[in-house]
């Protein structure tokens, strides 16, 4: 297994770990997720996306999903099974699933959170990610403390490859030292809507940006303010992957977060 080199973590806004996480775990995790999606009501969640809904029903379901465990499909999906016509499973997932539970709560996840200076870390979301093959949707650059804000910053994301992660099938890309730059955005409740507010029209970094290739198990570890990507899936092949994103519960939680969790405590490590 790599080791945190915090140095190029500092300097970069990324780290990754390969070998991090026992296949037995990504084999769990993956297995977890079949069975979530085999107990699905597939034609209430898909009601929920069709066309003919005027968004309210769709906003509600995402804006109680902090505190649920929710299906969302892909834009492209048709007449796919729901197995390979989900986008994701979101948004607390590592406090309502026993299994993810156990295994967003390791202890080596605790001592990392620990080194990368969170020093009373909450586990706030938790997304399972199919990009599907063929059409595993594009997720364009952004910054997870758009989503997820305190004040000051201290959002970090720990996303784990269940599948070997690479350019054909839509890997994490990144801007090495963006996270030096200002959050641009916030995606804010607005009512019972979801809305994303411009902070800061500040180009994106003009570096090129790298692809975080990931065999399974890798550990890809974001931080809040860097801006990461990542491409659409055209090839054959699932990039599952698993992401938990933390906050320092010393930090400010803003009300106006689209997540929010009043009658479900965050929790942090045993
Ligand atoms: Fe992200």
């Amino acid at each position: 297994m790599s080791l945190l080199d915090l140095a190029a973590y500092q300097r970069d806004g990324f780290a990754v770990l390969e070998g991090f996480l026992p296949l037995s775990d990504c084999d769990a995790l993956q297995e977890r997720a079949a069975e979530l999606v085999a107990a699905l009501d597939v034609d209430a969640a898909r009601r929920i996306f069709s066309p003919r809904d005027q968004g309210h029903a769709r906003d509600r379901y995402f804006l109680e999903s902090g505190a649920a465990v929710r299906f969302f499909f892909e834009e492209e999906a048709t007449d796919q099974p729901a197995r390979l016509a989900l986008n994701k499973i979101g948004h607390a997932l590592h406090d309502l699933d026993p299994v993810f539970d156990r295994i967003s709560r390791r202890s080596r996840l605790a001592d990392l959170a620990h080194v990368l200076g969170l020093v009373r870390p909450l586990l706030l979301q938790s997304m399972y990610l199919f990009k599907q093959p063929w059409i595993g949707a594009e997720v364009g650059w952004h910054q997870d403390a758009a989503y997820l804000h305190t004040r000051p910053s201290t959002v970090i994301g720990f996303w784990i490859a269940l599948d070997d992660a690479d350019r054909d099938n839509g890997c994490l890309m990144a801007l090495p030292g963006g996270h030096r730059g200002p959050l641009r955005q916030r995606f804010l409740r607005d009512g019972d809507r979801a809305v994303l507010r411009t902070l800061d029209a500040a180009p994106w970094p003009n570096v090129e940006p790298v692809a975080l290739e990931a065999r399974r198990g890798t550990l890809v570890i974001l931080h809040g303010l860097l801006p990461h990507a990542s491409a659409p899936n055209r090839s054959s092949r699932p990039r599952h992957a698993y992401a938990v994103h933390l906050i320092d519960g010393r930090a400010d939680y803003p009300a106006d977060n689209w997540l929010q969790r009043p009658d479900l405590p965050l929790r942090g490590f045993p």
